[in-house]
């Protein structure tokens, strides 16, 4: 099974548009040891031939223009696609929003929880998706299944995953409470397996809290893909990007004795790798001592075009 990171920044991606912050004006800078990221999404494939992303962000039509293996086949017929699925892991714009980058009447399937599907279905705008040609499918959680592009199967089950965390940002609503409506399905995990070799990894982009369901879900996992928004709760609001803490937002941070760190540590989890880094983190400078940190507890900051193999 491949594993490409189409991108590993958090929503806004690095630099982002309105933002002078030290790491989105470093990478103007070309400050060396900091890296540009589009938006979080992984393109995988069991065959080499078919791909599946998971999530589509507004940086898709990038993403794909540097990846060669989402390139179209020039031996295929005119219009062709190597991309035979999407899988959703929440409705956030960093997530969703990419849809509509394959509005070209191209056949492909999407997978969403029903949370997640429901906010599509409110969307008339995704109607540009034709429902004739590109299936919408719900997954249900706890539950694998084999995902199929307009062929058949392309060799790959997913399972997805309910996790801790929050409803879009676009979604809260104000009047329902701590938790501003946030149901079951909107926040999920991914297992992937190759269905041929078994092998699998675990992909958790968008996570509040690393509770027991979960770590018994990622123990002694072999490859895992994590929530690293933030390194300090705080750090946007001492930043002052944001009056937001990384709890409001529905990410957890990777420092002190609630943070991802501290979670994984007796996992024993043998590959584990940051994703949706936003650009307030100071891990994203190579030279930063809260990348040694990450680094000393053993885990790998993603980037893009990162590959991996399982
Ligand atoms: C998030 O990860 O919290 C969202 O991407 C925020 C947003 O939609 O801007
Ligand atoms: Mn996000």
């Amino acid at each position: 099974m491949q594993i490409k990171v189409l991108g590993s920044g958090a929503g806004g991606g690095l630099p982002q548009w309105n933002c002078a912050g030290r790491n989105s004006a470093g990478v103007r800078e070309g400050v060396a040891g900091l890296r540009a990221r589009t938006q979080s999404s992984l393109a995988v494939s069991a065959n080499g031939k078919d791909w599946v992303l998971l999530n589509a962000t507004p940086d898709l039509r990038q993403q794909i223009n540097e990846t060669p293996e989402l390139h179209p086949d020039p031996k295929g017929p005119v219009r062709n696609s190597p991309i035979k699925a999407v899988v959703l892991t929440n409705g956030d714009v960093d997530h969703v929003a990419g849809l509509l980058n394959l509005r070209e009447g191209q056949p492909f399937t999407i997978y969403g929880s029903e949370r997640v599907l429901g906010v599509l279905a409110e969307n008339s705008i995704f109607n540009v998706l034709n429902p004739e040609i590109v299936d919408r499918v719900p997954m249900k959680l706890g539950e694998a299944f084999a995902v199929e592009g307009p062929n058949g199967p392309v060799g790959l089950e997913v399972e997805g995953f309910a996790v801790p965390g929050k409803v879009a940002l676009y979604l809260e609503d104000e009047s329902a409470g701590e938790d501003f409506g946030t149901q079951e399905g909107d926040t999920i995990g991914l297992k992937v397996t190759d269905t041929s070799s078994g092998d699998h990894f675990f992909y958790v982009p968008g996570c509040a809290q690393v509770d027991d369901a979960l770590k018994e879900r990622l123990k002694g996992a072999p490859l895992v893909f994590f929530d690293g928004t933030l390194f300090t709760n705080d750090e946007m609001l001492r930043q002052g990007m944001l009056q937001k803490t990384g709890e409001r937002m529905g990410h957890m941070n990777m420092s002190g004795p609630t943070g991802t760190l501290a979670a994984f540590e007796d996992l024993d989890v043998a590959r584990k790798v940051f994703i949706h880094i936003n650009n307030s983190n100071p891990v994203l400078r190579e030279d930063s001592e809260e990348r040694a940190a990450v680094t000393k507890a053993g885990w790998d900051v993603a980037f893009d075009g990162m590959k991996l193999e399982l």
